[in-house]
């Protein structure tokens, strides 16, 4: 056996939410490197095409299934859609996620106390209750499949205090749990489920603050690494959480994000410039 045979998926059949860009369409790209067939979900349709010319390009089947999972019955339908289009399902790679969101569409980021409660509710909307939706339909397939690994994208923010951020932070910490959960629930269906807390990492939904700058050089001042992340360094992770490669490994959080999860004490040293947010979202610490 060649070990790298571990990490083949031929002729598995995969859901990918969120997979219209970003960490998702990495995700169902290297699926169908690794032998998938993927539906690939999220809301614009043009994207999703793209996703899958690239799945196709790749000698793969692909479908593309758009949806707004803030809306009630869509995760669900998905997963069911998913997989009557492909015959069933092996691998599910729930990736679709959302940061609180401003009117313009940009990034909301608040402290709790100054955030609204329809800022907190649409967040949990998507990250968690659309999460327990697809999860719960794709359950049956997962169950009649030989080789079921459901993957769920987390957050280093569900492991590390994130302000501003909370809302975001509560519902990855929540999927973590789940995942722990759902592993020991269906172990003995042959379901394996795990969970995948990547930290800082290039995409769209971080270009807010990815750009060089002072927030850009905060926030990786605290990742040992000293970096943001490329997707490919996601995706990786991904598929040994997908494949036969981790055949024994179920309810683990598979962290990957350069270390910014590792407590130091702050003695590596590195220096830490001041927080870019200004006092009040940042008060500064109360003399001692
Ligand atoms: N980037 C990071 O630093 C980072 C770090 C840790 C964890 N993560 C997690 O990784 C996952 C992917 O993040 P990303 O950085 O690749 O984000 P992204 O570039 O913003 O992509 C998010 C994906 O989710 C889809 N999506 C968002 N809201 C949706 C909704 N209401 N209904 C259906 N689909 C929806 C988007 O497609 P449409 O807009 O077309 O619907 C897109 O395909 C997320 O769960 C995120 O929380 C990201």
């Amino acid at each position: 056996m060649n070990v790298l045979d571990l990490f083949r998926l031929d002729g598995a059949r995969a859901l990918v939410t969120g997979a219209s860009r970003g960490i998702g369409r990495a995700v169902a790209e290297a699926l169908a490197d690794a032998g998938c067939d993927v539906a690939v979900t999220a809301r614009t349709r043009a994207a999703l095409d793209a996703t899958v010319g690239a799945v196709e390009d790749r000698g793969r089947k692909a479908v593309a299934l758009a949806g707004d999972l803030a809306e009630p019955g869509v995760a669900a339908g998905l997963a069911d859609a998913a997989a009557a289009a492909l015959g069933g399902l092996d691998v599910v790679v729930h990736n679709a996620g959302t940061l609180p969101t401003a009117e313009d569409g940009s990034p909301l980021l608040l402290p709790l106390q100054l955030a609204e409660q329809p800022d907190w509710d649409s967040v949990v909307t998507v990250n968690l209750n659309a999460t327990a939706a697809l999860c719960r339909a794709a359950h049956p397939h997962l169950a009649a499949s030989e080789r079921a690994s459901l993957v769920l994208m987390s957050s280093v923010a569900g492991l590390v205090g994130t302000p501003m951020m909370e809302a975001y932070a509560a519902t990855k910490a929540a999927q973590l749990s789940l995942s722990r959960s759902l592993a020991v629930g269906w172990a003995r269906q042959g379901i394996r489920v795990n969970a995948l807390c990547p930290g800082w990492t290039r995409t769209d939904m971080t270009e807010f603050a990815s750009t060089a700058g002072p927030l850009s050089d905060w926030l990786t001042s605290h990742v040992p690494l000293g970096r943001w992340a490329a997707v490919e360094e996601v995706v990786g992770a991904t598929l040994f959480l997908a494949s036969p490669a981790s055949s024994f490994v179920t309810g683990h959080a598979l962290v990957v994000d350069g270390g910014l999860s590792v407590p130091d004490g702050g003695l590596a040293g590195h220096p830490k410039p001041a927080s870019p947010f200004a006092p009040p979202l940042a008060p500064p610490l109360a003399p001692a």
